[in-house]
C-alpha cells in the first residue's frame, strides 16, 4: 500500500513510526513533514492547507489510505475533498470535525445529547458576556469558539481575569474571527485525562488513556504550551469512570453525530475532568491528539493500517495493547511558548531498543539537524511502570542535560 500522512509535527513523525512497522506498506510520504520524518517515510514539500496539492499528489501517486494529522485541513473539509475523488481517507468530513472546529457547537452538541460537560452559554455580545460572569463569580473559564492552535482557553482565577479574556476576544479580537463567539463555562475540579478512539459511524474501539503536561515547567507551573510531555496509560482513572467515559462519552457522541446527519470517520478525542460527579468533557478532539499520540501508539500492538482499514470496513480491529507503560518529554526551545530562536544544532540523540525520538520542530540543514519550531523533539520509552518508563526516558535525554539552548521538564510520568 501507499499511505499518506497529512502534518509536520511530533505526532506524525509518531504515525509514521507505526506505519513503518507494518508489512502491508510499501511507500510513506508525509506532507510537508520535518527534519526527522525523513528517515522513515518520503517527505513531499506540500502545505498541510494546499488541499489541491495533497489531492492531486495521492491522485498521482496512487495513493491507497490518507492519514490526517491536524485539525486546521480536517476543518477545511480535506476528506470531503479526498471522499469526492474516491481517495480512501480515514478522517472526519469537515460536518464532523466541527465537533472540535467550534466549541459552542460542541457544547449544544453535548447539551442535546445529554453528554456530561460543565455549564456554560454562548456570546457574541461583550456586555451580555460580563454580565453573565458578574452573576457567576469566579473562577470560570473563557473560550474563543474557533480554532485558536490550543491558545483560546482563559481559565479565570478571578473575575478581573474573566472580563479581561472577554475584552480580548470579543473588543480586541485577539483571536480574529475564532473569537467572535465566547463559550463562558463552568470551571470544573478535577484530575484531567486524554480518551482516544478509532471511531467510524457508530463503532466505537478505545485506545488506552493518556495524560499530558500542558504547563511549561515542572510541578505544573508556568504558562499553557501545545503540552511538554505526556504518559499512558493513566493508572488513576478507575475503571467504572473509564466504562462510563467510553459508554456515556464516547459512544454517545459517536450515536449522536450519527443521528445528527455528521457521521464521524476518523480519531474521536476527548479531554476529560474527573469530578465528583464522574467523568465530564472540558474539549472534544477530532484527530490525534499531540503529545499523547507519541505514548499511545506506541504501546499499540496491532498493524496500524489494518485497524485503520478493519475500522472503515466495518469490523472490529481486535485492539490489543502492551501491558507496559510508556512515558514521553518534550524538548523545547528556550523562552517557548514566548518567543524563542530557531536554528539551534541539534546533537545526536540516542535510540535504543527501550528510548525513542520523536521530531517535531526540526529541520535538515545539509546534513545538519537544526530546531525549527518550539517544541523540537520528544524522547519515549517504554517500560514495566510508570516509574521504569520515565527514567529510561530521562537516561535518553542525558545528552542534553547541559544545553543552554533547549529546556525539558523534570517531572513528566510523575502524575
Ligand atoms: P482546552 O484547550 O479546551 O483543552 O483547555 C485547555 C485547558 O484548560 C484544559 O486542559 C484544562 O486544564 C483547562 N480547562 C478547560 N476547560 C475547563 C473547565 N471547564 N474547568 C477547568 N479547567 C478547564
Ligand atoms: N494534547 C491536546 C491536543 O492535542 O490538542
Amino acid at each position: 500500500m501507499n499511505v499518506l500522512v497529512v502534518g509536520r509535527g511530533g505526532r506524525e513523525h509518531s504515525i509514521v513510526m507505526k506505519l513503518a512497522d507494518s508489512k502491508q506498506v510499501n511507500n510513506i510520504y508525509v506532507a510537508p513533514g520535518n527534519g526527522g520524518i525523513g528517515k522513515h517515510a518520503t517527505c513531499v514539500p506540500i502545505d498541510e492547507m494546499d488541499l489541491d496539492g495533497l489531492v492531486a499528489f495521492a491522485e498521482k501517486e496512487a495513493i491507497d489510505l490518507t492519514i490526517v494529522g491536524p485539525e486546521n485541513p480536517l476543518n477545511a473539509g480535506i476528506a470531503d475533498r479526498f471522499q469526492q475523488k474516491g481517495l480512501a481517507v480515514f478522517a472526519p468530513t469537515k460536518a464532523a470535525a466541527l465537533l472540535e472546529g467550534s466549541k459552542s457547537f460542541a457544547k449544544a452538541f453535548m447539551n442535546k445529547h445529554e453528554i456530561p460537560t460543565a455549564d456554560h452559554k454562548t456570546f457574541t455580545n461583550a456586555d451580555d458576556a460580563k454580565h453573565y460572569i458578574e452573576e457567576k463569580g469566579a473562577p470560570i473559564v473563557i473560550k474563543a469558539d474557533g480554532l485558536a492552535a490550543g491558545k483560546g482557553v482563559v481559565v479565570a482565577e478571578t473575575k478581573a481575569q474573566a472580563l479581561a479574556a472577554v475584552d480580548d476576544m470579543l473588543v480586541s479580537k485577539a483571536f480574529a474571527d475564532a473569537g467572535a463567539k465566547v463559550v463562558v463555562e463552568e470551571f470544573l475540579d478535577g484530575k484531567e485525562f486524554s480518551l482516544m478512539a478509532f471511531v467510524h459511524k457508530n463503532n466505537v474501539y478505545p485506545m488506552v488513556t493518556a495524560r499530558d503536561h500542558k504547563r511549561a515547567f515542572d510541578n505544573d507551573q508556568g504558562p499553557n504550551t501545545g503540552g511538554m510531555g505526556a504518559f499512558a496509560p493513566v493508572e488513576d482513572v478507575s475503571d467504572a469512570d473509564l466504562t462510563f467515559a467510553v459508554n456515556e462519552i464516547l459512544q454517545k457522541t459517536a450515536d449522536g453525530l450519527v443521528e445528527d446527519g455528521r457521521s464521524f470517520t476518523g480519531i474521536l478525542y476527548a479531554g476529560l475532568i474527573m469530578t465528583t460527579k464522574g467523568p465530564k468533557v472540558i474539549e472534544f478532539n477530532t484527530r490525534f491528539g499531540d503529545p499523547e499520540t507519541q505514548v499511545v501508539l506506541p504501546l499499540l500492538e496491532n498493524d496500524l493500517v489494518q485497524v485503520l482499514m478493519d475500522v472503515m470496513d466495518g469490523k472490529d480491529p481486535q485492539l490489543k495493547w502492551e501491558k507496559n507503560a510508556c512515558v514521553g518529554v518534550v524538548v523545547a526551545s528556550k523562552g517557548y511558548p514566548a518567543a524563542y530562536q530557531k536554528g539551534m544544532l541539534l546533537p545526536e540523540m540516542a535510540t535504543t531498543k527501550s528510548c525513542f525520538t520523536i521530531h517535531a520542530g526540526t529541520k535538515l540543514v545539509g546534513e545538519k539537524l537544526v530546531s525549527d519550531g518550539g517544541r523540537v523533539l520528544l524522547v519515549g520509552a517504554k517500560n514495566v511502570s510508570l516509574q521504569a518508563a520515565a527514567e529510561s526516558a530521562y537516561a535518553g535525554l542525558e545528552v542534553l542535560s547541559h544545553t543552554e539552548d533547549f529546556f525539558y521538564r523534570k517531572d513528566i510520568g510523575k502524575q
